[in-house]
Parts: structure tokens; C-alpha cells; sequence
């Protein structure tokens, strides 16, 4: 993990101790790295530990040295390509959950907007709080990582699930989080984004809402992962992303399968986020119409279902739909990913606020082959593309190692 930046926040729980091996082995390994503590953790393990450890200072208090300008929690915060939780107490979980921030720790935490690994350690009872679990599921919906305890015996004299993992698992977890930057290295991935229009004469058609903005955001995010990526773009006034294999633009239904259909037999996925019209013109005018008549009619004919076909021809590629919709969303959703034989579908209501056309953030639901769901509150379109990547990476890989996948969130 050279030259990564690993802050660790230290926790007040008697596993504290084996985080200070957590600590050696990222500084081994070429990692800078900070650890904050709570009060608490200081009852177990002494500040000077990590320090000689880390060869940083440790900072416990808010306030500590009114002489340096320095804003601790702001600059700890910028210092980090990634926070560790280690050990996490339900404690700290329920304050990080309703965004609390009474200490160095949890401030830092919420002045903070990348990735954070947390692994809780407690007591079998207090994990299994219903309190508890609550808050691991608000975390894990915003997108934290979670390194679920083990079982085994406790401090406490009880056994049961609850135990820290092992020093070499939590230095695991936190090496796979920076690889998977690269998780679909060597992959074709195909992207549908944007709106079709549906000419009615060389000057008018028939459009829809949506900006793009989802789509764009899979692709960038499918870039990052290491993929070889062709956007199919239909209306959209969005900026390509940089690192596109190819970015095809296309206005109709029609064009865009045919540019689908032309890159599909050597992709290994197709993402479609395109909002397609369902139909077409029948005739589009070949001149302007005039507005002569009083009532103008348009005969409409229905467009193929592009991802429907994908689904009939489909060999090994992933395929992955999204259900936009004002109503019954799972039900709807649920039967498209039937229908059209997808690996799991992205639903979405279109009426909530912060989700939908034209916002940059999204409130959706993964569905899969096996019915579970997986419910993700608000969240922003980037960051909803990185959970979609990761699940098609996890589909790809052989030993579907790349994320651990959690369901019911
Ligand atoms: O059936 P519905 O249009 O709601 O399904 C939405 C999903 O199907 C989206 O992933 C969309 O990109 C795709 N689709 C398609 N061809 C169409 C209509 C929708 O590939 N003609």
C-alpha cells in the first residue's frame, strides 16, 4: 500500500489492542498512517503506542494545542485516502449513523466524503441489538464498508459474533478496497445513457426527460475500475468522460441498437440506463409539416426493446437494466428483470424527490435473479455507479471476490 494514506480512529473497545498490529503491518506495507482515538480507546491502549508505531502524532482531542492553526478534524480528514474504524463500537456506530460529532473521532468522520471502513467488535448482545444492526444498515446504505465481526470467545467472558477480525484480515480488506480500483481491467463494457428522439419531420421529434446524468456517471465509473468502455449516447448535453474506448452519439431507438448489437458479441456487459422510446413515427416527414390542419396526427409504431433482445442473445455477457417508475416500482422492476433476462435491474421511483431525470442524486433499489433486494438510500449518482461497477466486477470475476455482497440493507 505504498505512499496511501490510511487514517485509523480508534475506538474504546478492549480490541484496541490488535489494531496497534493493524497499524504496523499498513506501515510496513509503505502506507502513511494517522490514527485518531476516543477517549476511551486511550483506556486501553496509550496514544504513545501508535506513535511510535505510525511515527506520526495521535490526536484524541478536538481542542489539544490552541497554538496550531491547524483545524484537526478538517486537515485529518483531508489527509485521507481512506478511514479505518478499528474497533468500532455500537457506540460509535449509533453516533455515525445520526451523523453525531462530540469528539475528534466523529467529527472527522463527518467532515469526511470517501471511503471508510468500519469494523465493529462488542459484545454478541450488543451487536445483535436490534439498535445496532439498525445503524449498520443506515451505514450500509450511504456506501460504508463493513468488516462484519467474527465469532469466537469474547473479552467478556461470553462467546458469539463479536470478535475483531484478525490483524491480516482487516489489512486484507483494506488492500482489496484500493484494488478494486482496477476490478474490471481487461473488460468491454457497454453503456447506454441519455434519452432517444424520435423525429416526426427534419425539424421536431419526440423526446423524453431524461439528462444522461446516471449513465455518464456508470461509464466514468467503469473507466476508474479499468474497463474499456463505449458509450452509446443518445440526447445528452453532458461532456464525454475522459478514457472512453469509444463514445458514440446517436438520436433514435434504432440507432442506438444497432450500435448496441454491433459492439455486443465481444462485450462482457451491457449497462442500459437509456430511457428509450417505447414507440417511433411511423412516416417522419421528410419536409417540415406545416400547421395547416387544425388537428395533426402522428401514427406511432413500437420500437424493439433493445435489452429485451440482448437477453435472447445473450452468451456470457452481464446484463444489467434500469426500471424507471411511477408506481408499483419493485413489482414492475421485478418483471423486467424476468422478461428481459437480466443479471439485476436498478428500479427507481421517478417521483421522490432527489431521484430521477435531471438530479444528481438517485434513490434506488438493486434487484436480483434471487428476489433479494438491496435498498440504498439518497445517494449520488457517482456513487450509486460505483455500487453498480462493483456488482458487475463481482459477477465477472471467477471467484466473485470483489465486493462482499450484502443484501436487505
Ligand atoms: O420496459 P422498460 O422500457 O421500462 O425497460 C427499461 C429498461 O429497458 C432500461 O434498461 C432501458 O434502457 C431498456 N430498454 C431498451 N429498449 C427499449 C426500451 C427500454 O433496451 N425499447
Amino acid at each position: 500500500m505504498i505512499g496511501k494514506n490510511i487514517l485509523i480512529g480508534v475506538t474504546g473497545g478492549i480490541a484496541a489492542y490488535k489494531v496497534v498490529e493493524v497499524a504496523s503491518r499498513l506501515k510496513k506495507s509503505g502506507a502513511n498512517v494517522k490514527v485518531m482515538m476516543t477517549k476511551h480507546a486511550t483506556e486501553f491502549v496509550s496514544p504513545r503506542t501508535f506513535q511510535e508505531i505510525t511515527n506520526n502524532a495521535v490526536s484524541v482531542e478536538m481542542f489539544a494545542d490552541a497554538a496550531n492553526f491547524n483545524v484537526a478534524h478538517i486537515s485529518l480528514a483531508n489527509f485521507a485516502d481512506l478511514i479505518v474504524i478499528a474497533p468500532a463500537t455500537a457506540n460509535f456506530l449509533a453516533k455515525m449513523a445520526h451523523g453525531i460529532a462530540d469528539d475528534l473521532l466523529t467529527t472527522t468522520i463527518l467532515a469526511y466524503d470517501k471511503k471508510v471502513l468500519i469494523c465493529p467488535s462488542m459484545n454478541t448482545k450488543m451487536y445483535e441489538n436490534p439498535a445496532t444492526q439498525a445503524n449498520l444498515s443506515i451505514l450500509k446504505a450511504r456506501g460504508v464498508e463493513i468488516l462484519e465481526p467474527n465469532a469466537g470467545n469474547l473479552a467478556c467472558g461470553t462467546s458469539g459474533k463479536g470478535r475483531l477480525p484478525e490483524p491480516e484480515e482487516i489489512c486484507a480488506a483494506i488492500g482489496n478496497l484500493f484494488n478494486s480500483a482496477r476490478i474490471l481491467s481487461g473488460k468491454k463494457i457497454i453503456v447506454t445513457a441519455g434519452g432517444t428522439l424520435e423525429a416526426i419531420d427534419p425539424v421536431r421529434y419526440i423526446g423524453n426527460r431524461s439528462s444522461g446524468k446516471m449513465g455518464f456517471e456508470i461509464a466514468k465509473s467503469a473507466i476508474k475500475a479499468g474497463a474499456e468502455v463505449i458509450l452509446i449516447a443518445g440526447n445528452s448535453n453532458l461532456e464525454p468522460p475522459n478514457g472512453l474506448k469509444e463514445f458514440i452519439k446517436v438520436e433514435s431507438a434504432l440507432e442506438m441498437r444497432e450500435n448496441v448489437l454491433k459492439h455486443f458479441e465481444t462485450a462482457n456487459c451491457v449497462i442500459m440506463s437509456a430511457a428509450v422510446a417505447d414507440y417511433r413515427i411511423k412516416n417522419p416527414a421528410a419536409q417540415k409539416i406545416k400547421k395547416d390542419s387544425e388537428v395533426l396526427t402522428l401514427e406511432l409504431v413500437k420500437n424493439p426493446d433493445i435489452l429485451r433482445e440482448l437477453g435472447t442473445l445473450k452468451k456470457s455477457q452481464i446484463l444489467v437494466g434500469f426500471a424507471a417508475e411511477t408506481q408499483n416500482v419493485l413489482e414492475y422492476a421485478r418483471k423486467k428483470l424476468v422478461e428481459k433476462n437480466l443479471e439485476f435491474i436498478v428500479a427507481n421511483d421517478v417521483t421522490l424527490e432527489g431521484a430521477g431525470f435531471g438530479v444528481s442524486t438517485n434513490i434506488a433499489s438493486i434487484i436480483w435473479r434471487d428476489e433479494q433486494v438491496e435498498n440504498f438510500s439518497k445517494m449520488s449518482k457517482a456513487d450509486l455507479a460505483e455500487k453498480i461497477i462493483e456488482r458487475v466486477a463481482h459477477l465477472l470475476s471467477k471467484d466473485k471476490k470483489f465486493f462482499p455482497l450484502t443484501v436487505n440493507q
